[in-house]
């Protein structure tokens, strides 16, 4: 499964991670090169004001020498890249993707659909849903197209769950003029341009439970169908802008949680990735000494579950120093790993001493190695959300500038492989089309009898996808 996703990961792996692959500019052991011997990423955002000299100190030695992967804060979202339709500028971003490549970092995309940073003319279409769909498809073939190969990673969706009850966030002008089918086609149009790209929903307030009423429950809902589907998605980026309130008792959000939610997207073959991460305190208090150390420990217990789940890719700080970072106007401060002054804070020693007790051989990549559990022993666990799902999407659609539609009704029947036969109960007649994870069809026949006899095809996890009288029914299959 991911099989492009495998190859792009291993040749990431061995540019990046080559054995005894230490950052050039590491002198002793920087935060940078314990994650690269250990396979992993941990960055900090760019801004394009501050690097090139923009920002005085050795903000950008720091930069370099500390993290292997970036992101850009605000160059890359719709208002950069699109401030008038049709007329894209990708200036600051490609400064940044020069950066990152000199310096041999990752680059994470962020965001291509999102209700904020939209610009003005978008609204002009909010109620003529054709339009808007072929303007964010417009938009996302030609942002991707653009850094094609260059962008690791990409937020396709951001932010599309509301804060309050688990269901969409109903203010986006993609939601309200388009449904929640944006998001589907999203997926499946960013993939079709950069098939090698990583693909993540990105939310925050994931860090804050698993259960059905909490966000990360709700989102890991949508990737059961999402996976089930065979939507292209590879990866959830959990922000994770946490406030320490300073006691530990009442820190908001929790390390375990993340861990849970990480369990569960690994079952699904999903990367969970951090990737804002910041611990604030309020703005005003007086913040001691006792309180960034324990700011310190927070960040580590992150670190800790970073490193111990093998399907967690990357570390992203939203900031490196507490001077520069977007805290404020969220009334907070002092959330990131160094000081005023570029200082380490605790935090960072706290990262630094997590990774180092982390030994190179217990840490799994995700990018050298298979994460995803043995599921053969059961069907998978993405059939239970299935049955419970109206909403089967078609990718088969071959009008791409459409939504991915749903489906109407599901079949009452059932399927399962024996060996390389596919056996469909209740089902005289049928077609039957097989989808690789990432949406693509690898093989498509008519059932006449109740079975198909799957030819051809590489053993994995596959998506099934049977149609009789207009009613569809999906399913994984793992074939051995
Ligand atoms: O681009 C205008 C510029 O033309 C104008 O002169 C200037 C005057 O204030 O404003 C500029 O826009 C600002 C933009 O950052 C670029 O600097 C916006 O006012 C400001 O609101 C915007 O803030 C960004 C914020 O997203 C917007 O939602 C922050 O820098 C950025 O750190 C923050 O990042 C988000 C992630 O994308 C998603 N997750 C949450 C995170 C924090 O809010």
């Amino acid at each position: 499964m991911h099989k492009s996703h495998s190859a792009m990961a291993a040749i990431l792996a061995a540019t990046l991670f080559g054995a005894g692959a230490v950052s050039a500019y590491a002198q002793e052991p920087t935060l940078r090169s314990l994650a690269e011997e250990r396979g992993r990423y941990v960055g900090a955002i760019l801004n394009s004001q501050w690097f090139g000299g923009g920002l005085p100190g050795d903000y950008e030695k720091i930069h370099k020498t500390q993290f292997n992967v970036v992101v850009a804060e605000n160059e890359m979202k719709f208002d950069a890249t699109e401030p008038q339709e049709g007329r894209f500028n990708y200036g600051n971003g490609d400064k940044m993707v020069k950066y990152a490549k000199a310096n041999g970092m990752r680059v994470r995309g962020h965001a291509l659909a999102w209700h904020s940073q939209v610009p003005n003319w978008v609204n002009n279409y909010k109620n003529d849903k054709k339009k808007l769909l072929a303007v964010l498809k417009n938009h996302i073939e030609k942002v991707v197209g653009h850094w094609k190969g260059q962008v690791d990673e990409w937020d396709v969706v951001n932010e599309a769950v509301s804060n309050n009850e688990p269901m969409w966030r109903s203010y986006s002008v993609w939601y309200q003029g388009i449904g929640p089918e944006f998001i589907d086609s999203a997926f499946v149009w960013a993939h079709a341009v950069d098939p090698d790209a990583e693909l993540c929903y990105n939310d925050y307030n994931l860090e804050q439970g698993i259960s059905p009423k909490a966000k990360a429950g709700f989102v890991l809902e949508q990737v059961k169908r999402w996976v089930a589907n065979g939507i292209p998605i590879t990866c959830v980026g959990s922000q994770t802008h946490v406030e320490d309130t300073t006691t530990d008792k009442h820190f908001i959000g929790s390390p375990d949680s993340l861990r849970a939610f990480a369990r569960e997207l690994a079952k699904l073959g999903v990367k969970l990735n951090i990737t804002e991460l910041d611990i604030g305190f309020k703005s005003g208090i007086n913040v001691s000494s006792a309180d960034l150390a324990r700011q310190g420990r927070n960040y580590r217990e992150y670190m800790d579950v970073f490193l111990e789940e093998p399907n967690m890719g990357t570390f992203l700080i939203w900031g490196v120093s507490d001077k520069w970072s977007w805290l404020g106007g969220l009334n907070r401060q002092k959330g990131l790993i160094y000081d005023d002054n570029l200082r380490p804070k605790p935090a960072f020693d706290s990262l630094m001493a997590s990774l180092k007790e982390h030994p190179v051989e217990s840490v799994v990549s995700p990018y050298k190695q298979s994460f995803i559990p043995d599921t053969t022993k059961q069907d998978t666990t993405a059939n239970d959300s299935t049955a419970k799902d109206t909403t089967v999407k078609d990718t088969t659609t071959k009008d791409t500038t459409d939504a991915i539609m749903p489906s109407v009704a599901r079949l009452p029947a059932s399927l399962h492989v024996a060996g390389s036969v596919l056996h469909l109960t209740g089902m005289a007649s049928a077609r039957v089309d097989l989808f690789d994870m990432q949406g693509r069809p690898v093989f498509s026949a008519k059932c006449e009898n109740g079975t198909v006899e799957l030819k051809g095809l590489a053993s994995g996890r596959y998506v099934v996808r049977v149609e009789q009288n207009g009613m569809v029914d999906v399913k994984n299959v793992i074939l051995k």
